[in-house]
């Protein structure tokens, strides 16, 4: 398995909260599987989804993985929170989800000062309820994949790096 932590979880848990957090205590690279896409193929993920649709997007997200396995270590990759299905996940480093109840993402969100690009961002976030069954239908494939399991919501920011940096070893 490479050394890097890959870092999963629902759209609005904050994994690129606690990755950018994580970067700047341990001095390590943080990319994130969203950006990489975007930057590939000069297009925001809203306009993906819109234009190629959403099994275009998930092919970028296995071309991304792929190119994890072979190029990328030592690297803290915080991912689209579809990105778990990727075929070789467990090969790309250490699995951590950053696990919260759909309803303490959803106030996250919503209180959020950028609430509204937050939400805006996140074409499968526009409708609650479908969020809600996402969460739903994803909630037991994350905690399988994952290696470690962080409970956002009774750990601080720091806690929550301790615990990370505890676990894995990049
Ligand atoms: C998605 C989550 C998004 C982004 C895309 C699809 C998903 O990333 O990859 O909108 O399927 O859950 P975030 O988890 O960073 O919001």
């Amino acid at each position: 398995m490479k050394k890097n932590i890959i870092l999963i979880g629902f759209m609005g848990v904050g994994k690129g909260t606690t990755a950018r957090a994580f970067a700047r205590k341990y001095g390590v690279y943080n990319i994130d599987t969203d950006d990489l896409i975007e930057s590939k193929e000069n297009k925001e993920v809203k306009k993906i989804f819109e234009k190629k649709g959403e099994a275009y997007f998930r092919k970028c997200e296995q071309q991304t993985a792929d190119w994890i396995e072979q190029c990328v270590t030592g690297t803290l990759i915080s991912c689209g929170g579809g990105f778990y299905k990727v075929n070789n996940l467990k090969k790309l480093g250490t699995v951590v989800l950053l696990d919260a109840s759909f309803e303490w993402i959803h106030n996250r969100l919503k209180t959020a000062k950028n609430a509204k690009s937050k939400l805006a961002k996140r074409p499968l976030f526009s409708d609650v309820k479908q969020a809600k069954a996402l969460y739903k239908e994803r909630e037991k494939a994350y905690k399988k994949v994952a290696d470690v399991i962080i409970d956002v919501a009774t750990l601080t920011l720091d806690e929550q790096l301790e615990k990370i940096a505890g676990k894995c070893k990049i």
